[in-house]
Parts: C-alpha cells; structure tokens; sequence
C-alpha cells in the first residue's frame, strides 16, 4: 500500500470536479449542450465566454440550483445527484454567488461563522439563535472565522453589520465565509464585478495564494483577472465549449477571438 502522502498526491493531481455532457433547457431553449470539462484540485480554472454564453448556469448546475436535462457532475469519484446547494458545504465545495449574499441581521463575523458549519461539532445557526451550544466551540469557530477575516485584510470589520460596509469589503467577507472551512473547491461567479483595478489585483493574488490549497473555479468576465490567474479557461459560446486550454492557447484561438468579437459587434449595434 502507497504511504499516505503518496496517495495524497495522487488524489491532488486527479481530476476532482467533472462536468461530464450537461445539457440544460429552460423551456425547450438549450441553454448548455453537453458542456463537458474538469478541474483538478489544486488549479485555478477559468470559464469565460461572452454574455448569456451559459457561465452562470454551469455554476448553478455544479452548485444543485438547476437540474439538468441530461449529463453528470462527478466530485471525486460520486456523481452528485439531488444534492442540495447547503449540502455542498459538507462535501467540500463552497461558493460564492455574483452578488454578495450576506446576512444582513448577522455581523461580519458571524457571517463567516455560518460558513463554518461544516467545521462545527455543534450547528452553528443554533448557536447564533442562542440555542444550547458550549461557549468553547463557540470561540473556536469565532476565532477560525477572524482567522478568516484577517486573511482577506478585513477583521477591522468583524463587528460590523454587512449594510453598512462598503460593497469591496462585503465581497471580501462573502469570500472569507466561503474559505472559513477549508474547502477542497470554491466556485466564485464574478469575483471581480463591483470591483476597482486595484481590488481586482489584490483578489488575483488572493487567488494565486489558494492554488494547490484547493481547486477554485472562477466563472468571469474580467480578462486580466482570468488571464493573470488561471492555469487553464474554458470558453464557453451560446452554450457550447469553443475552446479549453491555458491562458496562452485560449487567447491565440481563432474560434474565440470570433465569439468575442461577434458579441462586442453585436452589443455596438444593439446599442446603436
Ligand atoms: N432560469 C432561466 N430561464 C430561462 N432562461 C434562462 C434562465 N437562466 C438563464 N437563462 C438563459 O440562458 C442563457 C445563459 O445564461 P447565463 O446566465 O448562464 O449566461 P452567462 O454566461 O452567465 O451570462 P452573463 O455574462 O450575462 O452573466 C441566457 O440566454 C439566459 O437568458
Ligand atoms: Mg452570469
């Protein structure tokens, strides 16, 4: 038998997401046709297209809110069936959504605590409701949350209500609750919407600084963002994958090159 480490690694350089053929239809309308990619835990894997290619939409079938009509998503080795978008939490996936999705009655803090459910011995609502629950996982959680916070530079806020923080910080705290438990994949659709130039290099390094932690999959508009940062994109056009490969392949790829330019030209005349 391999030593534990040795599996490890074997288990890290495997594929631990697939996407395998999904297909989604609102309304008889194909929205995904047999979308099928990877991602590997460890990488920073980019899915990029134009507007209304199907970006959200890949998210939300990898996170249980649309079923599709026909296909699999594979995390390591099970097929998730019927799983709901909270369950993810407890099989290692976390997310964070293209809005911010943060409580509002429920500080910082206390915002990361709920991503820290998964890492509770106790569940950590019932602990915020003022159920039963001991004052030392209390302040462990607590602490691994700020813990979470000072990782995103962003503690200074921990007592602070969501509303009233400005709309980079919240991000910030929406992406810490996302890392509290340690998951083995994050899915951030849009990180770097809301955000300056500035906070978009900051949150690439934040990115880079999880590679070979866990898998990240990015579903974004932002070219620098995805070109500084991923180790491999998939492009995704009316639905369909044009073309998959690493920030220099996509970028030297005709057929998307075409896709980008066919939806810039579009847009101009739409608006003209
Ligand atoms: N619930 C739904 N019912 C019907 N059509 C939908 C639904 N959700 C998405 N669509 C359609 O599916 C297509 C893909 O949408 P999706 O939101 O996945 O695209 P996207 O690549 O994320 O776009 P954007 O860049 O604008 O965020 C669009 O034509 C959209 O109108
Ligand atoms: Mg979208």
């Amino acid at each position: 038998m391999p030593p534990p480490e040795a599996k490890r690694a074997v288990n890290r350089s495997a594929a631990s997401l697939e996407v395998d053929a999904v297909t989604v239809s609102f309304g008889g309308l194909s929205v995904l046709d047999e979308v099928s990619f990877s991602a590997s835990s460890g990488e920073v894997l980019g899915v990029i297209g134009p507007n209304g290619a199907g970006k959200t939409t890949v998210f939300n079938v990898v996170c249980g809110f649309v079923r599709p009509s026909s296909g699999r998503i594979v995390w390591r080795g099970r097929e998730l069936r019927h799983q709901r978008p909270y369950q993810l939490a407890h099989l290692g996936i976390a997310r964070t959504l293209q809005g911010v999705g943060l409580i509002a009655g429920l500080s910082a803090v206390e915002n990361v605590m709920v991503g820290a459910e998964p890492i509770a011995r106790t569940g950590v609502l019932s602990g915020l409701l003022g159920l039963p629950r001991s004052a030392g996982e209390e302040r462990r959680l607590r602490a691994r949350s700020l813990e979470a916070l000072e990782r995103l530079g962003v503690a200074e806020f921990a007592e602070q209500h969501p509303r009233a923080l400005p709309y980079p910080v919240q991000k910030k705290i929406a992406i810490a609750r996302a890392l509290v438990a340690g998951p083995e994949l994050v899915l951030m659709d849009e990180p770097a919407s809301g955000l300056s130039s500035g906070e978009i290099a900051e949150l690439g390094r934040l990115l880079t600084s999880l590679r070979g932690e866990m898998g990240v999959l990015i579903v974004e508009h932002n070219m620098d963002l995805v070109m500084a940062t991923c180790d491999r994109i998939v492009v995704l056009d009316f639905g369909k994958v044009i073309a998959a490969g690493t920030p220099a392949e996509v970028q030297a790829n005709p057929a998307v090159t075409e896709a980008y330019l066919g939806a810039s030209v579009e847009s101009e005349s739409a608006g003209a």
